[in-house]
């Protein structure tokens, strides 16, 4: 484990980390959550977990269980901490906390390959498409949307 691993510190997030969560979101996405609708997120249920390295927030993955499918909302890594295993530590958090659902289900833009090789990594495959559900953002034009599932339990 090397120095920046070691000061990395993982665990469930709360109401307290949503400013944080915010800004990583602004930071990240072109279409950010407004700080309301992460709010109302974790109000409604949504489950979030964080990854701090001292004060910062260095990644999250914010996920909302609907009967025994859990979708995952929004994952990210700031961009100074990627393939750093971080993403992956997260997810097998989220992984072991989910067990008893029957499936983990997502959408992805279609062109984002480092999310989609992320996903693949885990055996989630692609199971449908949304012609034109994202819209041009700033930096990104009208897309598809790749919905990608994975089952979690043996019947
Ligand atoms: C996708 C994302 C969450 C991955 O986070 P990360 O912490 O860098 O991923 P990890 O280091 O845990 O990667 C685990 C594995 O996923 C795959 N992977 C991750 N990023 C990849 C990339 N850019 N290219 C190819 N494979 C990649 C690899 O198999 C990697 O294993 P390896 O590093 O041993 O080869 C990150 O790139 C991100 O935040 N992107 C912007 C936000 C986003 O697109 N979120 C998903 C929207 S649904």
């Amino acid at each position: 484990m090397n120095d920046t691993e070691k000061s990395l510190q993982y665990r469930v997030g709360n109401i307290d980390d949503i400013e944080d969560v915010f800004r990583l979101n602004r930071l990240v996405f072109d279409e950010a959550w407004s700080k309301d609708v992460l709010l109302q997120s974790l109000r409604f249920g949504y489950d979030l977990q964080v990854c701090y390295q001292q004060n910062t927030l260095v990644a999250y993955v914010l996920s909302q269980d609907i009967l025994l499918e859990t979708e995952i909302m929004q994952l990210c890594v700031h961009q100074d901490f990627r393939r750093l295993g971080i993403a992956k530590k997260l997810m097998l958090m989220l992984l072991q906390d989910k067990q008893d659902m029957e499936a983990m289900i997502l959408e992805v833009r279609a062109s984002n390959t480092a999310a989609r090789l992320f996903y693949a990594s885990f055996e989630f495959i692609q199971v449908g498409m949304r012609p034109h559900y994202y819209r041009q953002t700033a930096s990104q034009p009208r897309e598809d949307a790749v919905l990608m599932s994975k089952h979690l339990q043996v019947a």
